[in-house]
């Protein structure tokens, strides 16, 4: 299966996205994580998205699009994809209409992650991130095992550079403006599915499993 999340920032993508990838053996591709891991390792790509994604705006959808296109390549992702942030622009959507065709595969699912956006700065104030692997927590919503520490591997948890209410507020209008019409654009492909991602953790897992497991 191939599944795409939309979702406004904080909205809970990131935080479902593992459990959906083991559920169904997916590959988990999140694009923010994707350029985030550009812009640590300063590779052009992460030059030029670094200045973008501290002020909440879109990077350009080439951009985004080659990402995707390479890492579709990978063999993990031949079962299906979890896509997680991309595509975010109508052209993004076309482009991956246009690269699925081309390996013989559709968009089965696309999960909108909808949510009022009064809720949106308590998420992203409390979040914290383990940097290497994309993990996140919530300081009071889902804290990690011992305060400011990975489950996992024991790594210190970091606030994202965004993760601020002004940025925050640049994030959700570049959401309202260029992403959500690609929600009518599922719509007409009869693959769009709207969970209330307003209720607890488990809750969302559980109404997403509901219409794709
Ligand atoms: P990206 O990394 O995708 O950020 P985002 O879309 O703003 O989404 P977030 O990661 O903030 O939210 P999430 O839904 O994953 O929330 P999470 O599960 O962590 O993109 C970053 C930037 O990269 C963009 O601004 C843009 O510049 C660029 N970019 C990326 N993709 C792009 C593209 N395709 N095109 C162009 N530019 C692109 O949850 C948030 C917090 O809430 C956590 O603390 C979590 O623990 C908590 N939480 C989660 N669910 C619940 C719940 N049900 N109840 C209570 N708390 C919860
Ligand atoms: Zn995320």
């Amino acid at each position: 299966k191939d599944i795409i999340l939309v979702g406004p920032p904080g909205s809970g993508k990131g935080t479902q996205a593992p459990r959906i990838k083991d559920e169904l053996c997916l590959c988990h591709l999140a694009t923010g994580d994707l350029l985030r891991n550009a812009v640590a390792k300063g590779t052009e790509i992460g030059k030029e998205a670094k200045g973008i994604m501290a002020r909440g705006e879109l990077v350009p959808d080439q951009m985004v699009v080659d990402l995707i296109d390479d890492a579709l390549k990978m063999p993990e992702c031949e079962r299906g994809v979890l896509l997680d942030g991309f595509p975010r622009t109508i052209p993004q959507a076309e482009a991956l209409d246009e690269m699925f065709e081309r390996k013989g595969k559709k968009v089965d699912h696309v999960v909108e992650f909808k949510t009022d956006d009064d809720i949106l700065v308590e998420r992203i104030s409390g979040r914290r991130v383990h940097k290497a692997s994309g993990r996140s927590y919530h300081v009071k919503f889902n804290p990690p095992k011992t305060e400011g520490v990975d489950d996992a591997t024991g790594e210190p948890l970091i606030q994202r550079p965004d993760d601020n209410e002004d940025v925050l507020r640049n994030r959700l209008d570049s959401y309202h403006s260029q992403t959500t019409p690609i929600l009518d654009y599922y719509k007409k492909h009869n693959v769009l599915t709207t969970i209330n991602a307003m209720q607890g953790i488990d809750e969302v897992y559980a109404d997403i499993g509901k219409d794709i497991f």
